[in-house]
């Protein structure tokens, strides 16, 4: 039983936002916080509510994966109602959110791997997965979910320990969700303010993308591209250098990581 307590109370109390994190809705067991952020925000939701759960029953990854949230980790989803210009941002404001959350609370590095992944020390502590909701060129609403495995034991889990780890197996100790959720959601706005005021996170992204001078498999629907993943663009895409010199441009994969 993890030892810290997460309440809404707890998350909002003196939370240096406006918005993001001002009403928290926090359930011990959901279905999925992608599925009651969506519910809510049709509903007319304010921008920044946060959807937290401590377990959920029918959690979900990208391409259409199941995602398992056990007892003592973070699961949450925010609503955001964006201009459509900032949607390709959104994944490169959670990721560096994550990463400078886990770094002010435990002093890990933590680097982000094209697309949707948070990764220490090559294993995957973080998913995140982003759903949006759009009518012609109007955004009506997008949910930005992160699953963050803080207090959780690998050594429990044998199938998935060679490819993930958790900030208390990295820190050999349990870690403050709390203070994770704290620092994430004070982050998220100042770089959603950084958007909306015409900025760009784009510099701090890449620079903090481990995939890139990789050789990487990148697995895209159907086809598969090889190469050496060279840089990636302004909208979010990957660019990788394949054996007979060309450039392809992908939107949306998975990687699998070389040297
Ligand atoms: C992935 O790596 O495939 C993305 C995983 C995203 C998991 C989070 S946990 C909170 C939110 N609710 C969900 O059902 N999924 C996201």
């Amino acid at each position: 039983m993890a030892k810290d307590n997460l309440s809404a109370e707890a998350i909002t109390r003196d939370l240096e936002t406006v918005f993001i994190g001002q009403r928290v809705l926090y359930f011990s067991s959901l279905t999925s916080t992608m599925e009651i952020a969506g519910e809510q925000a049709r509903q007319g939701a304010a921008e920044g509510t946060v959807i937290i759960a401590g377990e959920q029953t029918e959690g979900r990854g990208r391409l259409r994966r199941a995602w398992v949230t056990p007892e003592g980790n973070i699961a949450l989803s925010v609503i955001l109602r964006p201009e459509l210009s900032c949607l390709p941002s959104l994944i490169m404001l959670a990721s560096l959110a994550v990463v400078g959350s886990i770094e002010s609370v435990t002093g890990l590095r933590a680097q982000i791997k094209w697309p949707n992944d948070v990764l220490i020390g090559g294993k995957k502590v973080c998913g995140i997965l982003i759903e949006n909701d759009l009518q012609g060129n109007r955004v009506n609403y997008s949910v930005v979910g992160i699953g963050i495995d803080v207090n959780l034991r690998l050594a429990d889990f044998p199938k998935i320990q060679p490819i993930a780890t958790s900030l208390s197996d990295e820190l050999g100790g349990e870690v403050s969700r709390l203070e994770v959720i704290r620092r994430l959601l004070v982050a998220m706005e100042r770089s959603y303010f950084v958007l909306s005021e015409g900025g760009s996170l784009y510099e701090e992204w890449r620079d903090n993308l481990v995939t890139l001078g990789k050789n990487v498999r990148v697995k895209e629907g159907d086809s598969v591209h090889e190469g050496v993943a060279e840089t990636v663009g302004q909208d979010g895409s990957l660019l990788v250098r394949g054996a007979d010199g060309g450039l392809t441009k992908i939107v949306a994969g998975d990687v699998s990581l070389g040297n």
